[in-house]
């Protein structure tokens, strides 16, 4: 009885959201450019891609312990792997961490402005991420948090850009970069930080960090397969 009281729930639901979506008004107001002109994604060292390279994409919250916990071990078998190996971090701000949109905006603006300098915020967002805790920030309003977002973003990559971080706030360009990592996060099937996908299938796991280790039982031996038609490295995915 239940169940059939929730299907028609969601039924009703998926409706009204339809018609939402058909009304011309919202259309304008929400039209978001999907897909975007350019892939969403913060690429490690700029790493070249290939059809030869073992791409790993990690979704990340600035502000989630977890994602904090995973990068040193991840960046660790980068260091290892070389050129062998690509990273692309997606974003996606979680809703119930209260800064993780205002924080990723942040990596977005000053990704447009210097691609060589997100990485660094991103590492100063997780070595600092309790100043933007929802507890440290709750009697913040929201302008006084995207302030200390902008200073502290300048300290990371340096003060001559922080007046270039603040007017990345007011441009809407950018809030629509950060939307398109959430919908693209989400479009995923991403539903949590950490989450890795290693070329293009998602790792078990999922929410939670992987050591070093971790990385090398995964990432060995794909590296050892390479060119040699070897399908035993296929065992962790099958
Ligand atoms: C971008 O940032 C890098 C790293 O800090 C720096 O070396 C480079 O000069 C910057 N580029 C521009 C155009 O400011
Ligand atoms: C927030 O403000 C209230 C009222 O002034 C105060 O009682 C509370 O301790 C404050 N909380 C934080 C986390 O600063």
């Amino acid at each position: 009885m239940q169940r059939t009281k929730l299907a028609a729930t969601l039924l009703l639901q998926s409706i009204l959201s339809s018609i939402l979506i058909l009304s011309p008004f919202q259309r304008i107001v929400t039209a978001q450019p999907l897909p975007p002109a350019k892939q969403d994604g913060f690429f490690y060292k700029n790493r070249r891609v290939d059809s030869n390279t073992i791409v790993v994409e990690a979704f990340f919250d600035p502000v989630c312990p977890d994602s904090r916990d995973a990068w040193p071990p991840l960046k660790q078998a980068l260091e290892h792997y070389g050129s062998r190996v690509s990273l692309v971090v997606h974003l996606l701000p979680l809703p119930y961490h209260d800064n993780a949109y205002a924080t990723s905006r942040a990596l977005h603006i000053v990704n447009t402005i210097n691609s060589s300098t997100t990485f660094r915020l991103l590492e100063w967002f997780f070595k600092y991420q309790e100043r933007f805790y929802n507890a440290p920030t709750h009697n913040m309003s929201r302008a006084s948090v995207v302030d200390e977002i902008v200073k502290f973003s300048a300290e990371a990559i340096g003060n001559s850009y922080l007046s270039a971080i603040e007017s990345g706030f007011n441009d809407r360009k950018t809030d629509l970069l950060t939307r398109v990592s959430f919908k693209l996060s989400t479009s995923r099937g991403v539903f949590g930080t950490p989450f890795f996908f290693v070329n293009g299938f998602v790792l078990p796991d999922a929410g939670s960090a992987l050591d070093y280790n971790g990385w090398r039982k995964i990432i060995d031996p794909l590296v050892g397969a390479k060119g040699s038609k070897s399908v035993d490295s296929l065992h962790f995915f099958l």
